[in-house]
């Protein structure tokens, strides 16, 4: 094991074994994560699709295009973030995740958060969104507002691969870009204004 590389590397490399549930068993790969550990915004998303468990490397498929022209409209390159997933496999023929994997996950995504020590986090989607901000509130009736949890800026986003199928989505979704740059490149002065609770 190479003692250079960061923390959260290393972790990844030891959860490439995991059999902490029944994803296990169909996974190609585990999907750990992309980013450089100093990254000030981490996003989270479901979990990976056919491209992320061949390829090993979160949103690198369709929806990773669409998070891409967000990150290009707020002036960010994926050298700025770091990209993960609740559930770091892939489930069969891409259904959602099921509880008790999001919980066999949550450890990783736990230490994940502890070594980064993020400014802000951006959940992609209802799953991620339901995790993080521990809410019953709809995404519809979150999306694109910042919210403060456990010392995070959190800004849930629509998922990408829903602006595919809902062009309603499409809008909003982008429309965060503004606030993006400003979590990212920005000073302090991106205040938490709401609170999903
Ligand atoms: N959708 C996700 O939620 N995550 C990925 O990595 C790819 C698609």
């Amino acid at each position: 094991m190479n003692e250079q590389l960061p923390e959260i590397e290393r972790m990844g490399q030891q959860a490439a074994d995991c059999r902490g549930c029944d994803l296990a068993l169909k996974r190609t790969q585990v999907v750990w994560g992309d980013g450089p550990a100093t990254a000030r915004v981490v996003f989270i998303g479901e979990a990976p699709g056919r491209k992320e468990d061949e390829g090993g490397h979160p949103f690198i498929g369709p929806a990773g295009h669409l998070l891409d022209e967000l990150l290009e409209r707020a002036h960010i390159t994926r050298a700025d973030v770091y990209i993960t997933n609740i559930v770091k496999c892939r489930p069969p023929g891409n259904r959602d995740p099921r509880d008790e994997e999001i919980l066999a996950c949550r450890g990783y995504l736990n230490a994940q958060l502890r070594l980064l020590r993020p400014r802000a986090i951006v959940t992609l989607g209802a799953f991620a969104t339901r995790l993080i901000l521990q809410t019953g509130a709809g995404i519809s009736s979150v999306q694109g507002r910042v919210f403060e949890r456990h010392g995070y800026k959190v800004l849930p986003l629509y998922h990408p691969a829903a602006t595919i199928y809902d062009l309603l989505k499409k809008e909003p979704f982008f429309a965060a870009a503004p606030l993006l740059d400003e979590l990212v490149n920005g000073g302090e002065a991106c205040d938490a204004r709401d609170d999903a609770s």
